[in-house]
């Protein structure tokens, strides 16, 4: 037990001191102190449940407020930051939002580069992984509450499988990927999606992948190798977009830098790192120069999305191009009501679609 104290103090501390993201405090903590004989599945999801209780916790030290969860933690609920829930609450139905977030529903996508459908199916089988084949889209596999570490199984190792939200994976199809056109991705790595574009377009596309940040993408050039795309056809561009240099695509995905408070049930940490609506409103600032950027270009279609739940970050940045823009999907839920744009974008929720919470949208950039 106290192993298991000393560990998930180590994972608050690095959140709370150091605002690092769930995943990157857990592999911390992991490496300096890691508690004997636990499986690291069950670690992880101890860390994520204290960080979705973390405002139910008494005003303590830190090892006094662990000890009060693992004394407490199956009759905590999650709680979200006062300003949060205030602003959320006129928005979508924060309770049943809450309550999803207690499960865990992993997806992954069956890597057509690498693998054939059939046989991963074969070998999940074999795994005793109970899942589900997507509805909409052929390659998604829902996963609910994996008894085991999908990360150390072969088929995610040889990247024939990978985890990716089905959200994400919306994201792409929103673009309607066609053979012999030409991607600009405005803010692309760590290259899950451009890797998805690649897939659906059968390694044949030019893609033009930019990104501000050297490091995320040097991971991005291993993932996209990793993955089987064709390199030779990968163009990397290292830039801030606000100030694009890229002139001509057919279609520009803006996958934008945000909030992501729609990861919650993935990375709770975003309940303490955004820590007010002043960080939103600067990446709304953000979004809308790399929009403006995006739509400069000459291209047929732009799509935009972000990982955010807040209409800052999404309708009300598509309510100046509302008359370009269009709804991608007709069995998603709309935006939120009472924007101009709120017909003309989707909202995906984790509460209604069992997804990471996203907005998407596409403009028609042929009818300005
Ligand atoms: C949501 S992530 C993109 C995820 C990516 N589309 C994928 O699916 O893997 C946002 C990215 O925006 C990048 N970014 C932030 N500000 C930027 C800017 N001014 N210009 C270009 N990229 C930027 C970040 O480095 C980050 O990699």
């Amino acid at each position: 037990m106290k192993e298991i104290i000393r560990f998930l103090s180590s994972v608050l501390y690095y959140v709370e001191e150091r605002r690092y993201p769930l995943a990157v405090a857990f592999k911390r903590s992991l490496n300096l102190n890691r508690p004997r004989g636990v499986d690291s599945n069950l670690l992880f999801e101890y860390a994520r449940q204290l960080l979705l209780s973390y405002y139910s916790l008494p005003q303590a030290r830190r090892t006094v407020r662990i000890k009060y969860w693992l004394e407490n933690k199956g009759n905590l609920n999650v709680s979200f930051p006062q300003w949060m829930e205030k602003k959320l609450g006129s928005l979508l139905d924060v309770n049943a939002l809450k309550s999803s977030l207690k499960e865990k529903t992993v997806w992954i996508r069956v890597n057509l580069l690498k693998a054939d459908i059939d046989k991963i199916i074969r070998e999940l089988e074999r795994y005793n992984v109970e899942f589900e084949i997507d509805k909409d889209l052929y390659y998604m596999i829902k996963v609910k509450e994996p008894q085991i570490r999908l990360s150390s199984l072969d088929i995610v190792k040889e990247c024939r499988i990978i985890p990716q939200d089905k959200a994400s994976s919306l994201v792409v199809e929103a673009l309607r990927p066609q053979i012999k056109e030409r991607l600009v991705e405005l803010s692309s790595a760590p290259g899950i999606k451009a890797s998805l574009y690649m897939m659906l377009t059968e390694n044949k596309n030019e893609v033009f992948l930019a990104d501000i940040d050297f490091n995320r993408i040097s991971k991005e050039m291993i993932l996209l190798k990793r993955c089987g795309v064709d390199m030779n056809k990968v163009h990397i561009v290292h830039q801030d977009s606000v100030r694009n240099s890229l002139i001509k695509a057919d279609k520009v995905l803006l996958d934008a830098p945000c909030s992501s408070s729609g990861m919650i049930n993935n990375d709770p940490s975003i309940l303490i790192t955004l820590n007010s609506c002043e960080k939103v409103d600067k990446f709304s600032k953000l979004q809308k120069t790399l929009l403006r950027e995006a739509v400069n270009m000459k291209a047929s279609d732009v799509v935009y999305s972000v990982c955010s739940l807040f209409p800052e970050e999404g309708e009300e940045i598509i309510d100046e191009y509302y008359e370009i823009a269009e709804r991608p999907f007709d069995n998603y839920n709309y935006g939120y009501p009472n924007f101009r744009s709120s017909f003309k974008s989707n909202r995906v929720f984790p509460h209604i679609d069992f997804t990471e919470g996203f907005f998407i949208s596409r403009l028609k950039l042929t009818r300005l």
